[in-house]
């Protein structure tokens, strides 16, 4: 494949690596210094690419998705902090017939980590006297908080244990790596559960696999649908 990347940051070097390294090619590579230009333009540049994988900043996201929706190429949105602006995307691609595939957090181990944590949820609610709690830890560098992780974590834990405003505790400094913590707590015990990142490059794999996935896709997809499907075989 022909890869465009948003933003080339600590992640978007990494994903610049791991796409060589399965041997695909890395075409257009956009920074802050092309945070001025338009969609328009953009899209023009993005011709010719099968994806772009966007690692770059929130404020940028809806024009990175309305310059590959124009351009007919398909996007990895990897970028978090951009909830609030996800209808307006998800039309933006519905009006271009274009493809993308988001998540705020692209490993796999995650991914399971969502599954198991959704499993105990059910089991300790349905046990009775158990009370969710979340938190969550992150070097200084990242920006959004709580991260995106932990705000899927909270929906998951709120739909199965049929909680309502599970408590979510942030921690920014130094270099932390993606840290998460579920808690149930009872009177008798807590049980936790933890995921811890060692790196980012299980990220970058993430991406590089979503942008092989969505090719000959239309329409949205969350990383934990393509999951779902690569879990079906
Ligand atoms: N989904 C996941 O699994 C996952 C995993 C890790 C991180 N993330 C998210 O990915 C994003 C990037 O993280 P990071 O650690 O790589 O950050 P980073 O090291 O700060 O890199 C951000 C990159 O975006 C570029 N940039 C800034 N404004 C831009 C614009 N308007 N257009 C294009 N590029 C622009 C920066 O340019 P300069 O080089 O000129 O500064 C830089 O290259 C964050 O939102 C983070 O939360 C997601």
């Amino acid at each position: 494949m022909r890869l465009g990347l948003f933003g080339h940051g600590a992640m978007g070097r990494l994903v610049e690596a791991r796409a060589r390294a399965d041997g695909h090619e890395i075409g257009l590579v956009l920074t802050s210094r092309d945070a001025a230009r338009g969609a328009a333009e953009l899209a023009g540049e993005l011709r010719g690419h099968d994806a772009a994988i966007d690692f770059s900043v929130a404020d940028a996201v809806l024009r990175n998705v309305e310059a590959c929706a124009r351009a007919g190429v398909t996007l990895v949105e990897g970028t978090t902090g951009w909830n609030e602006q996800a209808d307006e995307a998800r039309r933006i691609v519905a009006a271009h017939g274009g493809s993308l595939v988001y998540g705020a957090n692209f490993s796999v181990g995650v991914q399971i980590f969502y599954r198991v944590v959704r499993a105990a949820a059910e089991m300790l609610s349905a046990a009775g006297g158990y009370e969710p709690f979340i938190e969550e830890a992150h070097h200084s560098r990242k920006r959004d908080a709580p991260s995106g992780t932990a705000l899927n974590l909270r929906a998951i834990v709120e739909e199965a244990a049929r909680a309502e405003s599970v408590s979510v505790a942030s921690t920014r400094a130094g270099h932390i790596p993606g840290t998460h913590r579920v808690g149930f707590d009872s009177a008798a015990d807590t049980v936790t559960l933890t995921h811890t990142a060692r790196s980012r490059e299980g990220f970058a794999a993430g991406a590089v696999l979503a942008a092989r996935w969505i090719q000959g896709r239309r329409g949205v997809y969350e990383f934990a649908e393509m999951f779902d499907d690569i879990l079906k075989g």
